[in-house]
């Protein structure tokens, strides 16, 4: 398992702009994401974060710039890379809302079924192996209407994890969660980091849960509209300037995490 080289970057964002129309959200984004890394999306609400996720995802080209997906440029490659390069990743879209109607099997069996040769039998066992490694074993059969909201969060990760993929993108997982649910599914995500080395993504503006799971954060900046600041949280907050990030970071009010709340 063990190599002296360090491995290339899961995800490489370089000289990144996005943006609807002609209004640029963000621009000059650079930072790349290893193996096994948890890096949190941070900033006011409305500065690009959502957006930024959609454009690492491939549901929106960049203005400018490059997205590296383990070392293949995302938006240079043809439709037939990209399809293969879109299955290297999973996403849970902010509301990560599962399809009411189907089983917590059948969402994840969902995937499996559109972009894999798995026969009905194979797909339900890889189902259920994924719901087990989300602490979900013996719930195949639920309608979400009948599990908690956290036990729904668990699921979608269970249904963005269907297809093996290695890095996860989660735009606000533990919205809507109790502080102690929260904990949990931080925990979640720290185990399957340490378990399958699945490097995140994870938009969130909840500190105690950035404190505890980022590796580093990224700030998304408002006013100047590019990144301000990237590195281990505890770090940025005690020597970044940047005001606003302080605050944001120490709970603070203008464009900080109180502000992203609402
Ligand atoms: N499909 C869209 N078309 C045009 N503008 C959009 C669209 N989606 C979001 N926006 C705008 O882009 C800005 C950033 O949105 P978003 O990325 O969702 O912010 P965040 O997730 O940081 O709160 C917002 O002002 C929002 O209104
Ligand atoms: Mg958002």
């Amino acid at each position: 398992m063990s190599s002296a080289s360090p491995e290339p970057p899961r995800l490489a964002v370089d000289g990144l702009a996005y943006g609807y129309d002609r209004r640029v959200l963000q621009e000059d984004l650079t930072f790349a994401v290893a193996p096994g890394e948890v890096l949190c999306v941070i900033g006011g609400s409305g500065c690009g974060k959502s957006t930024l996720l959609r454009v690492l995802t491939g549901l929106l080209p960049p203005l400018a710039g490059t997205v590296g997906i383990d070392g293949q440029d995302f938006w240079a490659a043809d439709a037939t890379e990209r399809e293969a390069l879109i299955r290297r990743f999973g996403m849970m879209y902010q509301g990560g809302a599962l399809w009411t109607s189907m089983t917590l099997a059948e969402n994840v069996e969902m995937p499996l079924a559109l972009y894999t040769g798995l026969d009905p039998r194979g797909a339900a066992a890889v189902a259920a192996y994924k719901l087990a490694l989300v602490g979900l074993a013996g719930f195949e059969d639920f309608l979400p209407a009948a599990i908690s909201g956290g036990m729904a969060k668990r699921a979608a990760i269970a249904r963005a994890m269907a297809l093996d993929p290695s890095i996860l993108f989660l735009d606000e997982p533990s919205a809507g969660l109790d502080p102690v649910t929260s904990h949990r599914l931080d925990d979640l995500i720290l185990d399957l980091r340490r378990t399958l080395s699945m490097s995140f993504v994870i938009v969130t503006h909840e500190l105690a849960s950035i404190f505890r799971i980022a590796d580093r954060v990224v700030y998304l900046d408002a006013g100047t509209h590019t990144m301000t600041a990237i590195g281990p949280p505890k770090q940025l907050l005690a020597e970044s300037r940047d005001a606003d990030l302080v605050a944001f970071l120490s709970g603070g009010e203008s464009g900080g995490a109180a502000g992203a709340a609402r």
